[in-house]
């Protein structure tokens, strides 16, 4: 599979995010990696389901949505009706919740992917590999961009990848967020991850397009 780019949004200019997305877009990437985070989950507040609306109308690109909120069963509604394509949630946040909220995702035609934070072990998600179209491994502690790789989370890539070995879940998107780079995103991809968020390292460079081609090459 080939390793898809989404650049987090999280770090482009919220008063230009159409310039931006079209930015990344021409560079080639074909997803945009959106990151709500509602002040509770996370210490950080960011973007809403009518920002995910707009960005609709203003882009092709796969919306890829990330949700850090603590309530996830009662906003994914709103997400997939402002027309998210992906939609991730935390294992963390309603855990008891895990299986009803990835069918209301998937009942509504969009992939459905569950993320874990850096100290939740790969085990506690292994139940729902079946279900899924995509683990999200955090490589940071959510909540804010720009911060150092997590070293200690790779192996984790690994255990999902062998998840879906056992599973039989060929495509599964095994996606990383939180610090990569052109050195880090090598590492993950060796692991075995096929999609890579990045935010500041894409939207901070001089030049969005070799930053994200050096993410793959
Ligand atoms: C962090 C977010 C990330 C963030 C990554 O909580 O989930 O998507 O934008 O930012 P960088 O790539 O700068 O670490
Ligand atoms: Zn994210």
């Amino acid at each position: 599979m080939e390793t898809i780019i989404s650049p987090s949004i999280l770090s482009a200019d919220f008063a230009n995010l159409e310039r931006d997305i079209n930015k990344v877009a021409s560079a080639g990437a074909k997803w945009v990696h959106i990151d709500v985070m509602d002040g509770h989950f996370v210490p950080n507040i960011t973007i809403g389901a009518p920002v995910v609306k707009s960005l609709r109308k203003a882009t092709n690109l796969v919306l890829d949505v990330h949700l850090m909120i603590s309530e996830p069963k009662k906003y994914v509604k709103d997400f997939i009706e402002a027309g998210a394509d992906i939609i991730t949630f935390h294992y963390e946040s309603q855990s008891d919740l895990t299986l009803e909220i990835i069918k209301e995702i998937k009942d509504a035609k969009k992939l459905a992917g569950i993320s874990i934070k850096p100290m939740t072990p790969s085990s506690a998600i292994e139940k729902f590999i079946p279900y899924l179209d995509m683990v999200l491994i955090m490589t940071v502690e959510p909540g804010f961009g720009g911060q150092k790789f997590m070293h200690e989370c790779v192996s984790k890539i690994a255990d999902v990848k062998e998840f879906a070995r056992i599973y039989g879940k060929n495509d599964l998107y095994i996606q990383v967020d939180g610090g990569i780079n052109d050195i880090s995103a090598k590492i993950c991809t060796k692991m075995g991850a096929n999609s890579l968020v990045a935010g500041s390292y894409i939207f901070n460079s001089d030049n969005i397009d070799l930053a994200i081609k050096s993410l793959v090459e």
